[in-house]
């Protein structure tokens, strides 16, 4: 069983980016309250003036600036979840990272497993004991496909969502048998400003297909509604996901494409 969104108190992590944005605009239409989570004040404020407000219930948005690589932002969010009684944890902001492992620097290497892997553990792990005093919670980690399919160029990306996603098992089946459900949402490429013109002509040269941040932030809302464990977008994505995990080796020669893709060739 899932959620009923109309009930939910969420914290939405990465609101102020494209699919983030869009998922805000999504879980205020469907009633939710919302705490909205980056690092740019005027972005949240701004996107918080463009959500439906109820007037009966005014402060059903509000916005919390905070880097959530630090612990003080990690705080930050913690208290004012508390103070909500937040019941839905959406995991969502992150950085991308492409390149040769060989062409990618360690400040840059810290910085993707920092913000895509360790923030959403420290946070939750922060936001815990305020999910488990609710009546019906959920904690739903935005991945990737990339997360159970890796590709050249994206080492250390997929390291990063791969590890999200091991998170989430791990932790939904620790979590059985309390009010907290983890889930996870494993998106194919999304037209939001997150993928640089190099990753633009890289998705071009391997034919990938592109979501709107709409049909991404759909899915998550379904996700949450139905209580699902996981689910991936793209019905190509799910088989490549189901073949990979059954024998990854097997696929290792389809990826020629993408590897001269990467060399620029
Ligand atoms: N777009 C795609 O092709 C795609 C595909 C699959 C999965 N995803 C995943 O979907 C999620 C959202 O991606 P998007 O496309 O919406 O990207 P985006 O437009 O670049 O948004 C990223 C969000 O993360 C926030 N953020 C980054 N670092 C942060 C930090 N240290 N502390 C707090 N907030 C931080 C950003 O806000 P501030 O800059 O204001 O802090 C922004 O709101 C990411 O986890 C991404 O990995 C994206």
């Amino acid at each position: 069983m899932g959620l009923d969104l109309k009930h939910c108190s969420v914290v939405l992590t990465g609101a102020s980016g494209g699919i983030g944005a869009a998922v805000a605009r999504a879980l205020s239409g469907a009633g939710a309250r919302l705490l909205l989570v980056g690092r740019d004040a005027g972005r949240l404020a701004a996107l918080a003036r463009t959500l439906e407000t109820h007037p009966d219930q005014p402060r059903r948005v509000e916005v919390l600036a905070a880097d959530l690589t630090t612990s003080a932002g990690v705080e930050a969010v913690r208290r004012v979840a508390l103070a909500r009684r937040a019941n839905v944890l959406v995991n969502n902001a992150g950085v991308a990272s492409f390149g040769r492992l060989d062409a990618l620097d360690d400040a840059h290497i810290l910085q993707a497993v920092t913000t895509n892997l360790v923030a959403p553990m420290l946070l939750t792990r922060a936001l815990l004991p305020g999910l488990l005093a609710q009546r019906s919670a959920a904690v739903l980690n935005v991945g990737s496909v990339l997360g159970r399919l890796a590709l050249p160029g994206f080492s250390v990306y997929s390291a990063t969502k791969f590890g999200l996603r091991g998170f989430s098992e791990a932790l939904r089946r620790e979590l059985i048998g309390t009010p907290v459900r983890v889930q996870y949402l494993g998106p194919r490429v999304t037209e939001t400003g997150f993928n640089a013109p190099e990753v633009e002509a890289y998705n071009r040269k391997t034919g990938a297909a592109v979501d709107h941040p709409d049909d991404v932030a759909a899915a998550l809302l379904q996700l949450l509604r139905d209580g699902a464990a996981e689910r991936f977008l793209g019905l190509p994505e799910k088989l490549a996901v189901c073949v990979n995990g059954l024998a990854p080796a097997a696929l290792d020669g389809a990826f020629k494409p993408h590897r001269l893709a990467l060399s620029g060739a």
